[in-house]
């Protein structure tokens, strides 16, 4: 292993660029060379790749984005796609490629891989925590955060207003942001794509809880869960409260990382070159049970990752 190469693609994330300075850092104190390949796949096809020194990550652990860009590329899906990637670099004569990202970027890393024999390592980086083999992504705890803060001002004015609150948290798809972020806001009401929910019983579980005097309630919802604006009008109709709904958007994909997750870019940037080092093929860098480890690509990118059942049992006990 002579030369690595880092790219982050897919949804950016806070601590990305933490995970890009400890791939830098840690390739040059072995004495490897190291490019960063600028947009993600796209910049990869096209050849957008730069040569990183030390001071090329200089003053970035803090800041959240990526330095190197992120986009989504279509392209790669495809065979043709994956082999104009390909033809890059080996033409930059890069032996190793770092793919940080979520659970899309690290297939994109597969694929490559497979096609080409490559060796490649993932970095899980991804607000949504969707990424299997690892309890964490870079990101989340940063995204959790962010929408905690925001979701207790919110219960301010809910509180004050005696009104209920409908709160959409990011997920797409998934329901990690949203479960976290409802048991830690103590939300009423966590509603979340995995599992199937009726709307009656929401109407009835808020309106026992108002007939025993609870003024304001907080429903968190992951985006994909469903309409909020439907939802919040149906509860306005079936409960009686005034029903407001707030958004809160990509304020979650922003902003300086929390040191759970720059630590966490630190150590999986480390680890990630450790693993190319020691001649590792095709795995992701992962937490399990706090420690580090790794897990296969493939197996990394075969399964959907489970929702924690009990954290959304235990929500449902506390917010009787
Ligand atoms: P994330 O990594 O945050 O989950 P995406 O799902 O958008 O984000 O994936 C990021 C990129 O990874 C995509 O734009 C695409 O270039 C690549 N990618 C995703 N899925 C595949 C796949 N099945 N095969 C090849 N490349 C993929
Ligand atoms: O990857 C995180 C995420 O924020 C998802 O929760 C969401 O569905 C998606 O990205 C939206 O991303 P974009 O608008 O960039 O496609």
């Amino acid at each position: 292993m002579k030369k690595i190469g880092v790219l982050t693609a897919g949804g950016d994330a806070p601590g990305m660029n933490a995970a890009i300075r400890a791939v830098v850092r840690t390739s040059i104190y072995y004495g490897l060379k190291v490019v960063g390949i600028e947009r993600g796949y796209e910049g990869l096809i096209n050849n957008e790749v730069r040569p990183m020194d030390l001071s090329s990550v200089s003053g970035i652990i803090n800041k959240g984005g990526t330095i190197l860009k992120t986009v989504r590329c279509e392209e790669l899906k495809t065979t043709r796609g994956q082999k104009k990637a390909v033809k890059v670099l080996k033409r930059n004569n890069i032996d190793g490629l770092i793919a940080i990202g979520g659970d899309g970027s690290l297939q994109g890393a597969l694929a490559l891989h497979e096609i080409s024999g490559i060796p490649v390592v993932g970095i899980p980086a991804s607000i949504d925590n969707d990424v299997t083999g690892t309890e964490m992504t870079i990101g989340f705890d940063t995204a959790v955060n962010t929408a905690l803060e925001a979701i207790d001002k919110i219960r301010d004015t809910a509180t004050s207003h005696e009104r209920t609150f409908i709160i959409e948290v990011m997920g797409r798809e998934r329901g990690f942001i949203a479960l976290e972020v409802g048991l830690a806001a103590g939300a009423e009401i966590i509603l979340i794509p995995e599992i199937k929910y009726s709307l009656d019983k929401i109407c009835q579980k808020l309106k026992e809880g108002r007939d025993r005097g609870k003024s304001s309630s907080i429903i968190v919802m992951a985006e994909g869960a469903g309409n909020s604006f439907a939802i919040g009008e149906q509860i306005e109709e079936y409960v009686g409260t005034e029903v407001r709904v707030s958004i809160l958007g990509y304020v979650q994909r922003g902003g300086s990382p929390t040191s759970f997750s720059r630590v966490l870019a630190c150590k999986f940037g480390a680890a990630a070159v450790d693993l190319l080092r020691k001649g590792e093929k095709s795995k992701i860098v992962a937490l399990k049970k706090g420690k580090m480890t790794s897990v296969s690509l493939k197996a990394a990118c075969m399964k959907k990752k489970e929702i924690n059942m009990d954290l959304y049992k235990l929500d449902a006990i506390l917010s009787i």
